[in-house]
C-alpha cells in the first residue's frame, strides 16, 4: 500500500493534495504510471483509462511515435526565447494545413491562455467590451469567463461566478445565454449588439457531458456576429483534434473567426493555440498590433514536436475511424446495459466521447441537465473506477476512448457497467424501502 503514505505527503505539501480543483476525487488516488489505454495507481492497480486527462490523449498515453519525436526535438534544441524556431514554423504550417478557415496561429501552453487571448483580440479588434458565453460552457479559469458551467438550479439564468477572489466587475461585461437558444441570443444582440465584442462557445459543451448543437443555433451565432460586427470564437479545446483534424467548424459547416485549441492537439503535452482570420490575428502585438500577447514558454519545442507528431498520426484518418467506432460501440453498450434497470438513463456523446446521464433524454440545454441524478451519476462513475475502468467520478463529466483502446476494452467496460448499474439501482431500491 503506497497510496496512503503518498496521499499524506501530497496533502502536506499541496493544498488538498492535487494541482487542479477538479482533480479531487471522492476516493483519492495517486498514480504512478501510464501507457496506452492503461493507468496504474500507487498500489499497482491497473485501470482502463476513459478519462484521458479530460480527453488529451487521443492516441493513448505515452504514444511511442509522439514521444520519439519529442525526444528528438529535445536532443537538438530547447527554449531560445527570441525570434522563431524552425519547429514553430513547421507546427504552424501543419495546423493551418488542416484548419482551413484559419489564416494564422499563435501558440501558448494552455486552453485558458488561448481563450483569454481570443477574447482580448476580439475586444481589441472591435473596440467593444461585452462577451456572450453560454450556460454549461467552460473556457478556462480567467475571470471574464469563470461563470455558469455547472451551476446550481437557483442560479441558472443569472451570471454566477465560480470562484471567490474575482473582482465583482470582472463579470460585468459577460452575458450568459442558454446553449441552443436562438431567441435568447437574438435578445442579447438586440439589447447589447453595439457593445458585443465576441460570442464564445464550445461547439459541443463537453464540460457538462454532451449537448449537441443544433444547426440553426450555430448558424444564428454566425449570422448575428456578422450582422453586428462581433467576433465568433469557437473554443475547441476539447473538440479540436479529438473529433476532427479540420476543426468542428468543418463538421458544422459554420466557420468561426477565431478558434482555441488545446488538449488533444499535443496528445497530452503542454501546447495550445489560438488561430483565425488574419484580420483579427493582426491585433497581436507580435505583429506590431495593439493587443499584448506573450508567454515565456510559448512555442516550446516539446509542445511543437508533440503537436506535429500527433497531427501526423491523425492524418491517415485510421485513428478517427477506430475511436469513432469504439465510441459508438460504447454508447450502444451503455444503452443496452441500462435497459433493465428501473432508472431513467440517457446514453449520448459524439465520436470517441460518451456519457451516461441519469435522466430521461434527449437533452438540448443545461436546464435539461438539471434533471440528471447527480448522486447516481457519481456513484456509477465511482463504481466503474473501483472495477478498474477509470471514469471521472464528478457530476456530468464525460468519458472518451483513445487510439490505444480496443474493442475488448469497451466490451469489458460494458459488462462492468451492467453490474455497476444493477448495484446503483439496488441501492435506490434500498433507499426507497429504507
Ligand atoms: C472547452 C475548454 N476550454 C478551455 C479549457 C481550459 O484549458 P486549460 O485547462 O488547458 O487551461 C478547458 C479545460 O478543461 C476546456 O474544456
Amino acid at each position: 500500500m503506497r497510496t496512503d503514505p503518498l496521499l499524506k505527503r501530497a496533502a502536506a505539501v499541496t493544498p488538498g493534495g492535487v494541482n487542479t480543483s477538479i482533480r479531487r476525487l471522492p476516493d483519492p488516488l495517486v498514480f504512478t504510471g501510464a501507457r496506452g489505454q492503461t493507468i496504474i495507481d500507487a498500489d499497482g492497480k491497473e485501470y482502463i483509462d476513459f478519462h484521458l486527462a479530460f480527453g488529451c490523449q487521443v492516441l493513448g498515453h505515452c504514444d511511442e511515435y509522439v514521444d520519439r519525436r519529442v525526444l528528438e526535438a529535445m536532443r537538438s534544441i530547447d527554449l531560445i526565447g527570441a525570434g522563431a524556431t524552425e519547429l514553430e514554423v513547421q507546427a504552424a504550417e501543419k495546423l493551418l494545413e488542416h484548419v482551413a478557415y484559419a489564416d494564422q496561429v499563435l501558440f501558448c501552453l494552455t486552453g485558458s491562455e488561448a481563450t483569454h487571448t481570443a477574447l482580448r483580440f476580439a475586444r481589441s479588434a472591435t473596440g467593444r467590451r461585452k462577451i456572450v458565453k453560454f450556460q454549461g460552457c467552460y473556457h478556462g479559469w480567467h475571470d471574464a469567463v469563470l461563470a455558469n458551467v455547472i451551476t446550481p438550479p437557483e442560479m441558472v439564468g443569472r451570471v454566477s461566478a465560480m470562484s471567490s477572489g474575482m473582482v465583482p466587475d470582472s463579470l460585468s461585461h459577460t452575458l450568459v445565454c442558454e446553449f441552443n437558444d436562438v431567441m435568447g441570443l437574438e435578445r442579447a444582440f438586440q439589447e447589447h449588439g453595439d457593445d458585443i465584442a465576441a460570442v464564445i462557445l464550445e461547439p459541443i459543451p463537453h464540460n457538462v457531458g454532451c449537448l449537441l448543437p443544433t444547426t440553426s443555433f450555430l448558424n444564428a451565432a454566425r449570422l448575428l456576429c456578422d450582422r453586428h460586427g462581433s467576433v465568433l470564437i469557437f473554443d475547441e479545446v476539447v473538440t479540436g483534434f479529438r473529433h476532427s483534424l479540420n476543426g468542428f467548424g468543418k463538421i458544422a459547416g459554420v466557420e468561426p473567426d477565431l478558434t482555441a485549441f488545446g488538449k488533444a492537439l499535443g496528445n497530452g503535452y503542454p501546447v495550445a493555440a489560438v488561430c483565425g482570420r488574419a484580420s483579427v490575428m493582426a491585433e497581436s502585438a507580435t505583429a506590431g498590433g495593439p493587443a499584448f500577447f506573450a508567454g515565456t514558454y510559448n512555442g516550446h519545442p516539446i509542445g511543437m514536436a508533440a503537436m506535429i507528431a500527433t497531427i501526423e498520426r491523425l492524418e491517415s484518418g485510421e485513428v478517427y475511424e477506430h475511436i469513432f467506432a469504439l465510441g459508438e460501440r460504447m454508447r450502444a453498450g451503455l444503452k443496452w446495459a441500462a435497459e433493465d434497470i428501473p432508472l431513467p438513463t440517457f446514453s449520448t456523446g459524439f465520436g470517441s466521447l460518451f456519457v451516461l446521464y441519469f435522466l430521461q433524454g434527449p437533452v438540448s440545454d443545461y436546464r435539461d441537465l438539471l434533471a440528471n441524478d447527480a448522486a447516481r451519476f457519481v456513484r456509477f462513475q465511482q463504481g466503474m473506477t473501483q472495477d478498474g475502468f477509470f471514469m471521472l467520478p464528478i457530476n456530468l463529466k464525460r468519458s472518451q476512448v483513445s487510439a490505444a483502446h480496443t474493442q475488448a476494452d469497451v466490451d469489458r467496460a460494458v459488462e462492468a457497467a451492467a453490474r455497476v448499474l444493477r448495484s446503483v439501482s439496488d441501492q435506490v431500491a434500498t433507499e426507497v424501502v429504507g
